[in-house]
């Protein structure tokens, strides 16, 4: 086990490493001005939209929204933890890597009883596997049920499968022979007590060791050989420092390579299941074993594809589970296929039913996109019960919301569109419904912390500063959603006295963003805004069909992206800007503080940016004639320009606070 690696080495590694040399590895970059550019390695895309930037040592990828230091690309283009980048950092540039020696009292426990575990489990395996090929019993036994199913002698050796005696003392006696710790076999589940009395857990049973991902044994499933009904068919190794059930996938080890090479992982549900896989060539089949799939498996898979194809029984209970492993899979980024067996076949016993090519080829035929798979499983169901189909709808939609790619999003709603016969322009005012739904229901979950915000925030503030334009997506966002209700303003007459008077959202933003000089600095995001100056919005009911529907393919595409968009938005930087996405309510007395938050914090930005433009122009006049007057001009616009600012952020703060 590794140390901690020193500060002043993690100094040293980012103080010499350069991100466009280390993404020159893995991406083509062409310069471009001060910067470089090329095809984002993230999503497949003609037009490059990933840019380095040398001068400040980050990078964006505009396609996926992706962006941060060199560490944080090579967490995310090889799925290595902060660790594991800065080795990497550190081996490219000849770097020593120095680490700190002493771990608190606690690591050194943990770490210790890792090992102890380690070491009981592998010898258990040894027994196990000696036990099966060795001996009369396990030969009998063991050794005839797996050659019955068809195991060869090398699958057997592959995943190291074996036997327990049917006696209950038979591993204990051999480890006190050996002597090993009888107490870590007792922690490990191998031994139990009863009373005085200790005993083999999983005696007269054949045995499924489960490695991690370094090949080392960390757990076990004992299979009965009984038929009874009343006896469990599985014992499984407990939880322990070695071994997170919910972390392991079985198999992963046997596959890995596979995976890579093939660019896919299917995922199957039993030991049995990736065994007869493998034995018949498709040797990339990993196992949840028995507990539903979690976000920890997937993130393992992560590591080496990003295309997943769930192979789950077509009965309705491991429908059901395909169902959740779908939402589970999308959630984490990757691609998701399914594949159903026919009635009461399973992976392994179809496996074993056909030969290899037509394993292969109905593996091939048979995947289909989960949207498929949905809409399929769900139509049967449904039939033409138009209440049943809005379910249907809507459950493909809860899975499409969790697509984290846009483009694919936007692939799938048209997919959807297509399989169901439902209008586009539907299932996406739908669709945001439901992301909105979402944020409500669980604040804060929709974004998963970043696990290492330390070393990337300097950079994400940089970032976050450029981007006014997310304020005017904000700005038409609003007037998207809202655009048609009514609340009620207050305006000033000739006499300087306030009158309330009812309006459209979608008024009084315009007439909010009219009376200040500044318009729209975006092209696109301009002439979305201008449509809506040009049109009479009491006559325009369903204002986001009219976008959606325009002949404007620019407002269209625009109109899209920020609809699709409005759950995308980081909870950072919805801090910063004071937006409040989650909190976002239409009912009549919120909706005016929340249009008023979206406007005010435009309207605060657009004069710092002003402020900002002001002191660039000060500094090229006192550099170049010194001249007096036209200096002190400047200076007086700018305290001008800081009243009205700290006078909207007040506003700002009592909108918020209110
Ligand atoms: N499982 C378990 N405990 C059980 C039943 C099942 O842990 N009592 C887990 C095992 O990981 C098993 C998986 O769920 O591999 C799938 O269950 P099942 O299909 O019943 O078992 P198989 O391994 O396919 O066994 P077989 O083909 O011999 O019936
Ligand atoms: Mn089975």
């Amino acid at each position: 086990m590794a140390g901690k690696i020193k500060r002043q080495t993690i100094d040293l590694i980012f103080e010499n490493s350069r991100i466009e040399e280390v993404i020159g590895d893995f991406v083509h970059l062409k310069k471009a001005g001060s910067n470089f550019k090329g095809l984002s390695p993230f999503v497949n895309e003609k037009t490059p939209s990933f840019f380095v930037s040398p001068a400040k040592q980050i990078f964006k990828c505009f396609s996926t929204g992706k962006g941060g230091n060199v560490v944080s690309f090579l967490m995310e283009q090889e799925h290595l933890t902060y660790p594991e980048a800065l080795r990497y950092l550190a081996k490219k540039y000849n770097i020593e890597i120095e680490e700190d020696e002493a771990d608190s009292p606690e690591e050194k426990i943990a770490l210790g009883e890792r090992q102890n575990l380690e070491v009981v489990t592998k010898f258990a395996q040894e027994f196990f596997s000696s036990t099966l090929l060795n001996t009369d019993e396990g030969k009998a036994i063991g050794l005839s049920y797996f050659k019955e199913r068809g195991f060869s002698d090398e699958t057997i050796e592959t995943f190291q499968l074996g036997y327990s005696p049917d006696t209950s003392h038979a591993l204990l006696d051999a480890a006190k022979a050996g002597q090993y710790s009888v107490e870590y076999l007792e922690k490990a589940g191998l031994i139990k007590r009863s009373g005085d009395r200790q005993f083999d857990f999983f005696r007269g049973r054949v045995i499924f060791p489960i490695h991690n991902l370094t090949g080392k044994p960390i757990a076990f499933g004992a299979r009965t050989l009984k038929s009874d009904k009343n006896v469990a068919k599985y014992f499984n190794s407990p939880e322990s420092e070695l071994y997170h059930k919910s972390k392991v996938l079985y198999g992963i080890y046997q596959a890995r390579a596979s995976i890579v090479k093939q660019d896919n992982c299917f995922l199957v549900e039993g030991y049995t299941d990736v065994i007869s896989l493998y034995q018949s060539g498709i040797h990339n089949a990993v196992a949840s074993s028995g507990t539903s799939l979690t976000t920890d498996q997937v993130k393992l898979i992560k590591r080496y594809t990003s295309n997943i194809t769930i192979l789950y029984d077509g009965d309705p209970a491991g429908i059901k589970a395909s169902f959740r492993g779908i939402d589970i899979i999308l959630e984490a980024g990757l691609n998701v296929k399914v594949v159903l067996f026919p009635e009461g076949m399973d992976p392994d016993s179809y496996a074993r039913s056909v030969n290899q090519d037509t394993l292969k080829s109905f593996l091939e035929k048979e995947q289909v996109d989960f949207i498929v798979f949905k809409s399929q499983v769900l139509q049967e169901e449904a039939g033409n019960d138009p209440v049943k189909r809005t379910a249907l709808v809507r459950s493909i939609l809860e899975s499409i919301v969790l697509v984290q790619d846009s483009i694919l999003r936007s692939f799938y709603i048209r997919e959807c569109s297509r399989l169901l016969d439902v209008e586009e322009n539907n299932l996406l005012i739908e669709l945001n419904k439901i992301a909105r739904k979402k944020q409500r229901a669980i604040p804060g979950q929709e974004y998963s912390p970043d696990p290492y915000p330390k070393v990337q925030e300097p950079i994400r503030k940089k970032v976050n500063k450029l981007s006014s334009t997310n304020l005017e997506v904000d700005i038409l966002m609003k007037l998207l959603l809202y655009g048609n209700q009514r609340i009620l303003i207050d305006l000033l007459n000739e006499k300087d006295e306030k009158s309330e008077v009812e309006s459209s959202v979608a008024e009084y933003i315009l007439l909010e963003i009219d009376n200040d000089l500044f318009d729209f600095r975006h092209d696109g995001y301009k002439a979305l805004l201008d449509e809506f100056r040009a049109i009479e919005i009491d006559n325009t009911p369903a204002l986001q069909h009219h976008f959606l529907n325009h002949s404007n393919e620019t407002i269209r595409s625009l109109t899209t992206d920020i609809l699709i968009s409005q759950y995308e938005l980081s909870s950072g930087w919805k801090e910063k800007h004071h937006i409040l996405t989650d909190m976002e309510d239409s009912s009549a007395d919120k909706l005016k503080s929340t249009v008023e938050r979206a406007l005010f914090a435009y309207k605060l930005r657009n004069i710092e940016l002003l402020i900002q433009e002001k002191q660039n122009e000060l500094k090229s006049v006192y550099e170049v004639d010194k001249q007096d007057e036209k200096v002190q001009a400047i200076i007086n616009e700018i305290n001008n320009l800081n009243k009205a600012k700290s006078h909207f952020s007040n506003i700002l703060t009592r909108i918020i606070l209110h």
